[in-house]
């Protein structure tokens, strides 16, 4: 039998030598980026109730994590229209930048100071358009040194080679694209934790349809179960 050579071993233990940043909701900035209700059509990449739901998803974690939160807009009183009204009342007083040319946010210096005056390393993000919005900001926050979270089910742009094009750049850059369920149990960590699950059941119910009708299968079990013949034979 051929050993593996001592260059293949020094490749297994660099490949061991992983460091696993957890997010953490300490340090965690929510950025609403661009997910304006004109820009909404371009999201063609995912069913089009599917992304909405997403994009709320998105914007309520800041409410269920109570994590401080900066929005900005491209041009909304264009055609790429206003944030859903719905954001702007969950956070009253958190920055709106309304950038009137800007396509990269970080060109825009009231948006770099509102990010920067938030204090927190880890910036998660989700926006419209993928390939532009998102990816920009989110190379540009990798080059000043920021921790970014890229929450792939909050971002929309028009086709599938489009989206994965851009995922891949981000991720060679160091960007961690992740899903929407990542986000939130990694901010969770323990069920046991508030917001736990109490606070995270009623926000699955809604955005994770998967997790919270488990959780009702299971209430109803509770509740009023009766194990059937076939079940119980079960191993
Ligand atoms: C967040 O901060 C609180 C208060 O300082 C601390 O108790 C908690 O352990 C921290 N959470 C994490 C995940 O580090
Ligand atoms: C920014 O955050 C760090 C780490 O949490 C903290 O030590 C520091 O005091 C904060 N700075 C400001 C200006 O709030
Ligand atoms: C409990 O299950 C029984 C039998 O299926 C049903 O008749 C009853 O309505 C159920 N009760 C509740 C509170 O769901």
């Amino acid at each position: 039998m051929k050993l593996p050579s001592v260059s293949c071993l020094l490749l297994a233990n660099t490949t061991l030598a992983f460091t696993n940043e957890r997010l953490n909701k300490n340090d965690s900035l929510l950025l609403i980026l661009d997910l304006q209700e004109g820009l909404y059509q371009v999201a063609r990449d995912w069913d089009h109730a599917t992304y909405r739901q997403n994009m709320f998803a998105h914007a309520e974690l800041g409410r269920v994590f109570d994590l401080p939160v900066v929005m900005t807009t491209s041009a909304e009183t264009g055609p790429n229209g206003p944030l859903p009204g719905e954001f702007r009342q969950w956070y009253p007083d958190a920055p709106l930048i309304k950038r009137q040319g800007e396509v990269n946010a970080w060109d825009n210096a009231e948006f770099r100071e509102a990010v920067i005056a938030a204090n927190k390393s880890q910036i998660i993000v989700g926006g419209i358009t993928t390939d532009v919005c998102v990816a920009f900001l989110a190379l540009s926050l990798r080059e000043a040194g920021y921790s970014v979270w890229a929450n792939v089910e909050a971002s929309g742009t028009t086709t599938e080679l489009i989206r994965d094009t851009s995922n891949d750049r981000m991720r060679h850059a160091g960007v961690n694209v992740i899903s929407l369920f990542h986000i939130v149990c990694e901010l969770m960590r323990d069920w046991r934790n508030t917001p736990g699950a109490k606070e995270i059941f009623p926000y699955l119910d809604q955005y994770y349809p998967v997790y919270g009708s488990l959780a009702r299968a299971h209430r109803g079990a509770v509740n009023n179960g009766t194990v059937v013949p076939g079940e119980a034979d079960l191993p």
